[in-house]
C-alpha cells in the first residue's frame, strides 16, 4: 500500500506581537535561521506530505522566495487578518489536485519542534475518522483567576486537552467550515474549533508537549534546546 500524499497549510501571516522583534517572530533566528525555515524543513523532509502552502503576510518582505525544499514544491499566497483567515486563503490557494475529499494538514509556522513520528501518528489515526488534531492532556491543575487576579476556582481538568498543530481535515469541509464561522462573525482559534462548530467531532491525538508554538521572545531559547533533541 503507497503511503497517502498530503499537502500541508503552513500559516505565517501573523505579526508575532508577543514575542515584539523588529520583524514578525516567524523569521527571527533560531540557531542561526530563521525560526520559519525549521518548520518547512520538518514538514518537508516527512514522506508523507507532498507539498507546502506557506501564507504570507500582505506586506512581507523577509520572505525567502524558496519554491522547493526536498523536491517538494512550496506556494504561497498572501494570509488575512486572523490566522483563520490566513488558512481559509492557503485552502483556496492549494493546487487543483487536491481534491474537496482530500485531507489536508494545518501547521503552525512558529511549531518548529513538530515530532516526524506525531505527523505521521496523527495521519494514520485522523484519516480513519473525518479529521483530527495532535494535542495532549492537560496536567496542570487549572485556576480560574478573579478579577484581583487570585484564585477564584479549581476547574476539573478531567476531558481538558491542550490543542496543538498539526490539524488534519478534508479540504472540503475544512474550507467551508471556516468560511461558516467568517459569515456568524466567529474567529475559530483553530481548525478543529470551526469543525466542531460544523457538527463534527474532531480526534484527539496524543502527541509530544515539545511540540510548542514558538510565542514569547524566552521560547526561542527553548525552541533551539528541543530542536537539537528531537526529530
Ligand atoms: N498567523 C497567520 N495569520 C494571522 C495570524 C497568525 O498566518 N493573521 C500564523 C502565525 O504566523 C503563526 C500561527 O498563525 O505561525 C500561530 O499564530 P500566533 O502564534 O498567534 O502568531 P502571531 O499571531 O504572529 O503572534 P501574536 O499573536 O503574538 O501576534
Ligand atoms: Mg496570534
Amino acid at each position: 500500500m503507497s503511503a497517502p500524499l498530503l499537502w500541508c497549510v503552513v500559516p505565517a501571516a501573523g505579526r508575532g506581537t508577543r514575542v515584539g522583534g523588529d520583524c514578525p517572530k516567524q523569521y527571527l533566528p533560531l540557531g542561526g535561521r530563521p525560526l520559519i525555515e525549521h518548520t518547512l524543513e520538518r514538514l518537508a523532509t516527512h514522506p508523507q506530505i507532498a507539498g507546502l502552502l506557506v501564507t504570507l503576510g500582505a506586506t512581507d518582505v523577509h520572505w525567502s522566495g524558496m519554491t522547493t525544499l526536498h523536491g517538494k514544491p512550496i506556494l504561497t499566497a498572501v494570509g488575512g487578518a486572523e490566522r483563520s483567515d490566513s488558512v481559509l486563503a492557503g485552502l483556496n490557494a492549494l493546487p487543483d489536485s487536491v481534491g474537496a475529499d482530500d485531507f489536508v494538514l494545518v501547521h503552525d509556522a512558529a511549531r518548529p519542534c513538530v515530532r516526524l513520528a506525531d505527523i505521521s501518528k496523527l495521519i494514520g489515526l485522523a484519516s480513519t475518522v473525518d479529521g483530527g488534531l495532535l494535542g495532549a492532556p492537560l496536567r496542570d491543575t487549572l485556576k480560574r483567576a478573579d478579577t484581583t487576579g487570585r484564585s477564584g476556582l479549581t476547574e476539573p481538568r478531567d476531558q481538558r486537552w491542550r490543542a496543538f498543530t498539526p490539524q488534519m481535515f478534508r479540504r472540503g469541509p475544512l474550507s467551508a467550515a471556516l468560511r461558516d464561522a467568517a459569515r456568524r462573525g466567529v474567529n475559530p482559534g483553530d481548525e478543529a474549533m470551526a469543525m466542531e462548530q460544523a457538527g463534527f467531532a474532531p480526534l484527539l491525538v496524543e502527541g509530544a508537549e515539545d511540540n510548542i508554538k514558538v510565542t514569547t521572545a524566552a521560547d526561542f531559547a527553548l525552541a533551539e534546546f528541543l530542536l537539537a533533541r528531537t526529530a
